[in-house]
Order: C-alpha cells, then structure tokens, then sequence
C-alpha cells in the first residue's frame, strides 16, 4: 500500500480503469461475484444482446428499467468521490475509464469519465433512424417506439458483440499508452477490449480487487480490498 501510494505521487499520468466493483458497495450487483453477480442469476445472453432484444424487446426493455430505477436510487460512494477529487486537485493527470454504464462517476463528478460500455439512463434507435424517427416523440411503450415506421428506441449501451464507441476507445487506449500508473478497480478483467487496455498499459499497472482477477499476473501490484476503502487512502495527497 505505501508502495503504490508512492507510485501515485510519482506518476504524472494516471489511467484509471473501473468496472462492476467499483460501484459494488453503492448497492450495484456486480455481472460475475457468484452468488449476487447479474450473470449468476440471468443469461446474458437472453438480456443483453441484439438478437435478445430483437426476440423480445418487452422483456429486455423491462429488464433494462428494472436496473435503472435502482440505480437511480443509489448514491457514489467514497472510491468515486476519490477519483473525481482526485482528477479535481490534479487536473489534466488522470483519465478515467469505466466498463459501467451507471453514471455513478459521472454522479461524483468525474465529467471527463470515457464510458466504454454506454450509459443505462440513454437511450437510441434499434435500426438507423429515419426522418421521422424523433427520441423525443417517440410513443410510449416498452420499449417506446416511432408511430411512424415501428423503430424502436433501445438502452445506449454495448450488448455482447457489438463494437465499442470508437472513439471512447481510442482515446482510453492513447491514455493506456501514455499512462505511468494503470489503476484497475474492481473488474474481473475477463470482457476485452476493456480487459486489453490494462494489458497495453505503457507503466506501472496496479489491481485494486476484493478476488483474484484475470489481469493479476500482468500487474506490479495487487491490492485486495474494497474500491470505497482502498482509493480514498491511495489518492490521498
Ligand atoms: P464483473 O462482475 O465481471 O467483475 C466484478 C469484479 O469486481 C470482480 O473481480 C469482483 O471481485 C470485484 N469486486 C466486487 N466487489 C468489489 C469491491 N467492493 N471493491 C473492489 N472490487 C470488487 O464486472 P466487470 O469486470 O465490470 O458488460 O464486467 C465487465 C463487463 O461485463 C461489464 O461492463 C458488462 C459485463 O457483461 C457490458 O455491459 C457490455
């Protein structure tokens, strides 16, 4: 810990990568933790695909409200307002990235966060929308959808197979390349590309985790706790 803390004072460029973890102790269920991870109780399958929808938008779509009304009902806890404060003392220095798509980040007041995965609380058309596709006379329903030619609106974020938002991406994977320090908060690190960027990281990559984590074995350091209790104490000046 006074290692890595000493690498935190050092580094002038500072990568952050988050995922499910980080939000873990604000009351959001994790994809992977065996017994209250999502993808331990449903088939991702069946809820966060193309196809899924396709085959059944009111499910997918009441699934997808189901987790925004409780994340709307969450507050960031204190590993988020550690790494906004921290980008707020220090600006320029870090890039945050995270897997999550529950704006708790963004909450805390981290503005400049590079959502790899989408935000739950947008929304965009299913198919290329056409001149009367308009997101904000969309008819109600579940989903809601154009009255003129049946295109629905869909959550905006990456179900599986599809392509991350390029230029999100590029921009975490320059900040990766230029980094000294890769923090890696509370992500299982098995979903690539996200899972990559720790991979390509130019310095230092330290794992911050209550499990073992598929990156383990590339980082210098792995710090097993909690993000709200570990990051504060790390990014203290
Ligand atoms: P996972 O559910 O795969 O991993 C969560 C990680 O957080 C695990 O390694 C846990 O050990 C760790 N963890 C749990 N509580 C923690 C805490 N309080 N502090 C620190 N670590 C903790 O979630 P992700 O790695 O984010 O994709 O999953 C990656 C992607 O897979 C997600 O973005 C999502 C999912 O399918 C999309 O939505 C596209």
């Amino acid at each position: 810990m006074e290692q890595v803390h000493g690498w935190v004072r050092a580094a002038r460029r500072i990568a952050v990568l988050t995922g499910a973890g980080m939000s873990a102790e604000s009351g959001v269920p994790t994809f992977r933790d065996a017994q209250t991870g999502l993808w331990s109780k449903f088939d991702p399958m069946q809820l966060a695909t193309e196809e899924a929808f396709r085959a059944n938008p009111q499910m997918v779509w009441g699934w997808y409200a189901f987790r925004r009304e409780m994340i709307a009902k969450v507050d960031p806890n204190a590993g988020h307002r550690a790494l906004a404060a921290f980008a707020q003392r220090h600006p320029g220095r870090t890039t945050l990235i995270t897997q999550n798509v529950d704006g708790l980040h963004q909450r805390a007041g981290a503005t400049h966060a590079l959502a790899l995965h989408g935000n739950i609380f947008e929304d965009k058309w299913l198919d290329t929308p056409k001149a009367c596709c308009n997101k904000e006379a969309a008819a109600a329903g579940s989903p809601p959808y154009c009255d003129q030619c049946g295109n629905m609106l869909r959550p905006d974020v990456v179900w599986f197979g599809e392509p991350l938002p390029l230029r999100t991406l590029a921009a975490a994977q320059e900040a990766a390349q230029a980094c000294d320090l890769m923090l890696v908060v509370g992500t299982s690190g098995v979903v690539y590309p996200a899972a990559g960027l720790a991979r390509m990281a130019a310095g230092k990559v330290v794992i911050v985790n209550t499990e073992p984590t598929e990156l383990d074995e590339a980082a210098d350091a792995v710090l097993r706790g909690t993000a709200a209790q570990l990051l504060p104490q790390l990014l203290e000046d």
